[in-house]
């Protein structure tokens, strides 16, 4: 695959001044901890907390992830072999870390909120996740998902979750952010949720709107003729919209209304094919679906289109994760407890 040096130098600026380095004190301070912070990457995907974390000097001591393919791409890029089916881990195994991330599945959690205590989270993939926690309780926790999860249920679940979380002894707190105010051209709104053991002071969420890498910066000068339209599906998208800028990304929804935007709408991992196209003509590429969620153009590419479509459609944005991280690190924890508060309930 083609990509010019020029681009490629002015896409890993953009980048760097979206994850700037913060006037914080070092890392090595954080918490009186003089040693590098750790961190476990569960629902690893192709690690967009990876990559943010290890930007951050932090170092990766445990991943999972039930996807052989997304295993297979983690395992070349960042040399860790990711552990499978979370069911199937014993949290007691999980080596002691000092932060989790997780951008657990979205799929299971409209049973979280249902009923009351910790019983309602069971067979949930969230709850494998809190037995985790309860075992292993790191220091901070970082945890991703769709914007949904705000609203789901009358807000009944993200409030089980948090509710587990304090139980288990974390101050917890949560925000909807949105990559486009991370440097990066993609709307892409999603849940994160921050947790302290024993709570923090001097927390607080990015609230700065970085400026958008133009989408021209990101897009491949000579991609490949694999990813062009048919002229049959180039004219009907013609036929039904005309857009005001270009480059543009035409976006089609599920009625079939056509829009088009100087940037790019959240990519999705089960997206039809031409769900997204560069101006009207041509699929994104496999580098130009990383660059949209931050990935350095050093991160490399392992697997067929469609993989690729699917990983980069379920990552986390890089610098959104990494502005969020950094503050986490940098908070001023309380001393933290070594007795869990909390019980995960699995009888
Ligand atoms: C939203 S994605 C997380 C993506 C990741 N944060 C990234 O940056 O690429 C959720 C991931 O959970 C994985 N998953 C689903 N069920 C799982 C299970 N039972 N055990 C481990 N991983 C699972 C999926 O394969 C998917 O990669």
């Amino acid at each position: 695959m083609k990509k010019t040096n020029e681009l490629f130098g002015k896409f890993d600026d953009v980048l760097k001044s979206a994850c700037r380095v913060p006037l914080l004190p070092p890392i090595g301070d954080f918490w009186g901890q003089k040693k590098k912070l750790t961190f476990v990457d569960m629902f690893c995907g192709i690690g967009g907390f990876h990559t943010a974390a290890k930007s951050l000097g932090m170092e990766c001591v445990f991943a999972c992830d039930i996807d052989a393919d997304c295993r297979k791409v983690y395992e070349h890029n960042y040399h860790i072999k990711p552990e499978s089916d979370i069911c199937r881990i014993n949290p007691e195994n999980v080596p002691d870390h000092d932060v989790l991330f997780a951008g657990f599945p979205c799929q299971p959690f409209s049973i979280i909120g249902n009923r009351g205590g910790f019983a309602d989270a069971r067979g949930t993939l969230f709850f494998e996740l809190a037995k985790v926690i309860e075992a292993k309780q790191p220091r901070a926790l970082v945890l991703e998902n769709v914007r949904m999860l705000a609203s789901h249920n009358e807000g009944k679940t993200l409030q089980r979750i948090k509710e587990v979380l304090t139980e288990l002894g974390y101050q917890v707190d949560h925000m909807i952010l949105n990559a486009l105010n991370f440097g990066l051209p993609q709307k892409r709104e999603r849940i994160l949720i921050v947790g302290f053991k024993g709570g923090a002071s001097g927390f607080n969420w990015p609230d700065r709107a970085l400026p958008m890498i133009p989408l021209k910066e990101l897009l491949e000068s000579e991609p490949d003729k694999r990813f062009f339209v048919s002229e049959r599906i180039r004219r009907k998208r013609q036929a039904h919209h005309k857009a005001t800028v270009t480059p543009s990304i035409w976006h089609e929804n599920k009625a079939g209304h056509i829009s088009s935007y100087p940037f790019s709408c959240a990519l999705r991992a089960g997206a039809s094919y031409n769900y997204l196209l560069v101006d009207g003509k041509r699929r994104l590429t496999p580098r130009e679906l990383l660059r949209l969620q931050g990935f350095p153009d050093s991160f490399e590419i392992v697997g067929n289109d469609s993989q690729i479509r699917k990983q980069a459609g379920n990552s986390v944005p890089v610098p959104m994760v990494k502005a969020v991280i950094e503050r986490v690190i940098h908070a001023r924890q309380s001393k933290p407890s070594t007795q869990t508060q909390g019980r995960v309930n699995a009888a």
